[in-house]
């Protein structure tokens, strides 16, 4: 059901440990999300090895927010690399996703290109006094509004967001993270997540993707969680 829709993310890994994750027989996961954390430390080599060696999808978490000639040569110098979705932020506005956009499609034509909303670390309270939103429906609306303008693929949101999303905006890939399995959330195993799905509940609600990272990578049982995706 969703194993071929669940992108891992190898947060919180040495070289050696994600090397062990990949190389076990039962990983038959297609995409991995590398993040900043890692990206900053090993760069595009540690792409191009995932890719080649383990022969995975890339979904490359930059998460991309500056003027937009510094954002469009940012994705110029990942020409060629074999990422399948690279992530902005919305919040950099409109012509810094046109310019990321434009840049994307000569440097990097595979590439989907992703936009964050806000970050799943802002509580309402955070939204309010940093933007004065009192309203994050209308703002988080606002945002997939630019996103669905500037053509870019699609965005990253939470569960809660995803119906927002789709209602309007169908065309939009949705990827979420903030997912958990049924027994962890029973358990209240969230770690620093604070509103979870489950991943049939995610893919219910219209998740394209869902990205899983400690509930995979941490489990001591990968065989067991995979079946329980398929
Ligand atoms: O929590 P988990 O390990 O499944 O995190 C997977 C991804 O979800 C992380 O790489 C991060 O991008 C995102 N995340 C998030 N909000 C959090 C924790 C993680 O959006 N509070």
């Amino acid at each position: 059901m969703s194993l071929n829709k669940t992108i891992v993310a190898l947060d919180q890994m040495t070289i050696e440990e994600i090397e062990n994750f990949l190389s076990l027989p039962e990983n038959t996961l297609e995409t991995v999300k590398i993040g900043l954390e890692l990206f900053v430390k090993h760069g595009p080599e540690l792409v191009i090895k995932i890719h080649n060696q383990f022969k995975k999808k890339i979904f490359l978490d930059l998460k991309l927010h500056d003027i937009p000639i510094t954002v469009s040569r940012a994705i110029y110098s990942l020409k060629d690399l074999p990422i399948d979705f690279l992530t902005v932020h919305l919040s950099g506005g409109e012509e810094m996703l046109k310019s990321a956009l434009l840049e994307a499609r000569k440097s990097i034509p595979n590439c989907k290109i992703m936009g964050v909303s806000f970050l799943t670390s802002l509580e309402a309270k955070d939204l309010n006094s940093l933007f004065g939103i009192t309203n994050p429906e209308v703002a988080f609306l606002r945002l997939f509004q630019m996103a669905n303008k500037t053509k870019i693929d699609g965005v990253i949101c939470s569960p809660q967001e995803i119906v927002l999303l789709k209602k309007d905006f169908p065309n939009l890939l949705a990827i979420t993270p903030g997912i958990r399995f049924i027994d962890e959330i029973k358990a209240e195993i969230t770690q620093d997540q604070k509103r979870v799905s489950t991943p049939q509940e995610a893919i219910n609600l219209g998740a394209d993707y869902i990205v899983i990272g400690r509930s995979l990578t941490q489990t001591k049982n990968l065989r067991q969680r995979l079946l329980e995706l398929t």
